[in-house]
């Protein structure tokens, strides 16, 4: 099953709500909310509130990507937001395994991430308790950086250990993806592509549905 998670970060706050729409329109099925609290990465997005509102205007699947610091303080506030999955970074906590008991006791899907720099191996032990690994292609904390070729093979690496444990477990890439190079992070495993800066400028709503039809 195949996903597809434009991120705000990229949108016009002025026109969030038409966004959103066009988004819809065009055919996405995700909505990626990139939240930043400026010490696990440098700059400073937005967090509960735009959630919140977003959710009570919204059937799209909220996909909370937190690069924050210390995520167990936030979660029960996320997921109360309405967030549908919440992913945290490997780096950002010394509790990951209860980092992901949290947001399933708060009835939310769980994500985990792994930035450009971090070994696959970090994210490999808990692919069998998570519904979603996230690969990072860009470092994160920006929207409109270029893909990170050397991240290609991180991919196919965490999708192999998906199959061959037969895991139920989706694999998300976040950072530069464009149409130009939708086919390699597809054919190397990902099946939830995010998107900021490719969907956000020019025509959201063509952009969103050129997306989504490469990707069926
Ligand atoms: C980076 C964010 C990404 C980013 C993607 O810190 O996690 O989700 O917004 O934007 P593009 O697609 O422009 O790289
Ligand atoms: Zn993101």
């Amino acid at each position: 099953m195949y996903h597809f998670s434009p991120s705000i970060l990229s949108a016009d706050f002025m026109e969030l709500g038409d966004a959103i729409e066009a988004t819809t329109k065009g055919g996405s099925d995700y909505l990626h909310f990139d939240v930043m609290d400026g010490i696990f990465v440098p700059s400073i997005s937005f967090g509960m509130p735009v959630l919140k509102c977003v959710r009570a205007k919204t059937n799209l699947f909220l996909d909370v990507h937190l690069m924050i610091t210390k995520p167990e303080r936030y979660i029960k506030e996320f997921a109360e937001s309405g967030a549908d999955l919440i992913t945290f970074h490997v780096e950002a906590t010394d509790d990951i395994a209860g980092t992901i008991d949290l947001i399933r006791k708060f009835d939310c899907k769980v994500g985990l991430a792994i930035n450009p720099e971090t070994d696959a191996k970090a994210i490999k032990p808990y692919l069998k308790d998570i519904d979603m690994a996230l690969v990072m292609t860009v470092h994160p904390g920006f929207g409109g950086q270029s893909y990170i070729e050397e991240c290609t093979a991180k991919i196919k690496q965490v999708s192999d250990w998906i199959k061959e444990e037969n895991l139920d477990c989706d694999l998300e890439v976040d950072g530069g993806v464009k149409l130009d190079n939708l086919d390699k992070v597809l054919s190397n495993g990902a099946n939830v592509i995010v998107a900021g800066s490719a969907v956000f400028k020019g025509d959201i709503e063509g952009n969103t549905s050129e997306f989504v039809k490469k990707m069926l």
